[in-house]
């Protein structure tokens, strides 16, 4: 739960930092809507900020990292697509896309410790934030013995 909360503390963030970057460039990765996808994560809680949920994605590249551990490959994607959340029959599904994030793993980026990070509006234009202070810095926080990779295939399923 902690860690959803994190992510959506995330999505704050961007909406308040529409600066342009070098990493706003980058366009989303083609077809990612069929890598392997996790089940959804929820936070239901209206009164929190929080409130939403969220699908990853993973690309063939990442995946025996993601299940094993240890360095990721060049080339190894996520994506993770957020949600708002609509009631139907008294169940919580994905409502409108709020936003889409990508870390792509690109040795160029050595500031941000070897990933591209970069944040997309629903549409999937970039959305020109600040990659090491709006996403680096938490995912280094978060993640320091897992190459930045928060999330835990364990989650996944
Ligand atoms: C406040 C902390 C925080 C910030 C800032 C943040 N993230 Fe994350 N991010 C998370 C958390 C927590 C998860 C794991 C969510 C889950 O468990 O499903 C995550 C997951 C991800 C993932 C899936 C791979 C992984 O690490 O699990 C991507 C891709 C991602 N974030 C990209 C970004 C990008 C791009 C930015 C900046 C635009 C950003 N994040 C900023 C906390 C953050």
């Amino acid at each position: 739960m902690k860690r959803i909360i994190l992510m959506t503390v995330a999505a704050a963030i961007f909406a308040a930092a529409p600066v342009a970057m070098a990493a706003g460039t980058v366009s989303l990765p083609k077809g990612y809507e069929k890598w392997e996808k996790s089940k959804q994560q929820i936070v239901t809680d209206k009164k929190s900020l929080f409130y939403g949920i969220h699908y990853t994605y993973v690309n063939s590249k990442a995946m025996k990292t993601y299940k094993k551990g240890g360095t990721y490959p060049e080339g190894s994607m996520f994506v993770v697509v957020q949600h708002g959340i609509r009631q139907e029959g008294g169940k919580p599904v994905p409502g409108k896309k709020s936003m889409i994030v990508l870390m792509k793993k690109d040795r160029r980026y050595k500031e941000t410790g070897g990933w591209l990070f970069a944040g997309y509006t629903p549409q999937g234009k970039p959305s020109g934030i600040d990659p090491v202070k709006n996403c680096y810095e938490c995912h280094l926080k978060d993640a320091p013995d897992r190459d930045l990779v928060i999330s835990r295939y364990a989650d996944f399923r």
